[in-house]
């Protein structure tokens, strides 16, 4: 950038010794700060800087920050009579080298008759100038200030981002879960541990990896799959039976085998673009969330312990297999574990638990009316023959299903739920967890791209006028084939 040194040594004009003034205290104050980080780091190590502090600022907002590089919102107003607070605004801008993204003005309330215009600048700064910056900015501005902080929460932005979706939830881990059957069978682990390591090696797009099953591992499954399947036609609701239908139609399903994931994967891609990616254990509900925006279902691929087929603490194939997918596969149900997924994005903490239990008394231990009946569509009670049949037993506490209750009632995650919701049918508890999921308050609005499998963020009129416009066109074909119908 050019610099002031012509002017500095220019002696006299008022006008000039104020203009360099602004800049060397500019510069100055960067010195300054960066002198004293120097000195900071030079005699202790352990009082250095955080990456908090680094960013400096005081009520800055920090969005990104890459290459020692963040993104600032700046607010500030200037006084229109003369435009020379404007050049000299500009100038601070100048000196710290901000790359600006985006600029903004309005007319400020007229404040003692005069009428102040009011700034808004996105920019892109060092970080370890943001302080400076903004007191050099507060000497040639008014009411300068940042907008408040807003931390959005890392969240998946491609679908090759699932790879870092990859938490896990160490609970009933048979290696540190006294309570889990396999915990005292150190082959069971062994196994256990060497198809987990499938899943931490796995990077998406790859092919989903084959497990070749024991005959004693096919055993459980058998048993599993016979003794649930009986009590299916009479305990499970309708969208799940006419999948598990689909699956044993299309010879993926038998009592035989333990389905692999990337033939089942496959199977539901085909019919509701949902696909399958092997996980180690349970996940973190934010990363498991996550995935489902991206239509991902993460998947256990070990089995439960031999000597309790019809108990696992942790989730099993048996569950996935069983309990999930065929679920999956409709078409409804699909698209609003999707949108479930969608609402987590970005989500603060609180609403992630709230939306993970939701999901836990819907998804997990939903039960819903069809046909004057009362039916499971819960992955958890679908591959739980003792959980199926207490559940419909009249046994346990009954409530209507409202997404409110639901989502901040406490669950049982180590014996049969102590009360479960029943919708009014499976339509409703989709409308209302869909009313419910998108009433939750997010820093960003997001929006899945099917085309490049990714997030959008919405984060600008040019962005919001695309989306708009791409879905006119979907209408405009959805109003053309409803005039053929017509005709
Ligand atoms: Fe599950």
């Amino acid at each position: 950038m050019k610099t002031e040194s012509g002017v500095q040594n220019v002696s006299a004009p008022f006008a000039g010794r104020k203009r360099s003034s602004l800049l060397d205290d500019a510069r100055r104050d960067r010195e300054r700060e960066s002198a004293r980080k120097d000195r900071e780091s030079a005699s202790s190590t352990s009082t250095s800087p955080g990456p908090s502090q680094s960013r400096g600022g005081g009520d800055g907002c920090v969005f990104e920050e890459k290459g020692g590089k963040v993104v600032l919102h700046v607010l500030f107003a200037l006084g229109n009579e003369k435009s020379i607070g404007f050049f000299k605004a500009g100038k601070v801008f100048e000196t710290f080298e901000a790359k600006l993204l985006h600029v903004e003005s309005r007319p400020r309330k007229p404040k003692n008759n005069t009428c102040d215009l009011e700034f808004f600048i996105k920019c892109e700064i060092h970080s370890s100038d943001i302080e400076v910056f903004i007191n050099s900015l507060k000497r040639v501005a008014d009411d300068v200030r940042t907008v408040p902080e807003e931390k959005v929460p890392w969240f998946p932005r491609k679908i090759r981002d699932l790879d870092r979706c990859n938490h896990l939830i160490t609970k009933f881990d048979p290696e540190l879960d006294q309570d889990h059957p396999g915990y005292s069978d150190r082959e069971y682990r062994k196994r256990r541990a060497s198809i987990s390591q499938l899943a931490f090696n796995y990077k998406q797009g790859e092919p989903l990896p084959i497990v070749e099953y024991t005959q004693e591992e096919i055993s459980t499954w058998r048993q599993v799959y016979c003794t649930l399947s009986s009590i299916y036609p009479t305990h499970a609701c309708r969208q799940f039976l006419e999948g598990l239908e689909q699956l044993e139609k299309e010879g993926l399903y038998s009592e035989d085998n333990i389905p692999q994931l990337r033939d089942v994967s496959t199977f539901l891609k085909e019919r509701t673009g949902f696909q399958l990616r092997p996980v180690a254990g349970l996940l973190s509900a934010r990363d498991f969330l996550s995935s489902l925006s991206f239509r991902v279902f993460q998947c256990t691929q070990y089995i439960r312990h031999a000597s309790a087929p019809m108990h696992s603490p942790e989730p099993d194939c048996c569950h996935e297999l069983l309990g999930h997918i065929p679920m999956l596969a409709d078409k409804e149900f699909a698209q609003f574990s999707q949108e479930i997924g969608l609402a987590s994005l970005a989500a603060s903490d609180e609403d992630i638990e709230r939306l993970s239990t939701l999901y836990w008394f819907t998804v997990e231990f939903g039960l819903c009316k069809q046909n004057g009946s009362v039916k499971a569509y819960g992955a958890g009670l679908l591959s739980s023959y003792g959980e199926l049949m207490y559940a419909l037993s009249n046994e346990p506490e009954y409530k209507a299903f409202t997404p409110e209750e639901a989502s901040v009632q406490a669950y049982q995650d180590e014996a049969y739920q102590p009360i479960y919701f029943i919708s009014d049918s499976f339509e409703d508890a989709k409308t209302k967890l869909r009313q419910f999921s998108s009433g939750i308050q997010r820093p960003v609005a997001v929006r899945y791209d099917p085309i490049t499998c990714s997030m959008e963020v919405l984060d600008g009129p040019a962005k919001i006028q695309r989306a708009l416009g791409a879905l006119q066109e979907e209408l405009k074909t959805l109003s053309s084939a409803l005039e053929t119908l017509q005709r």
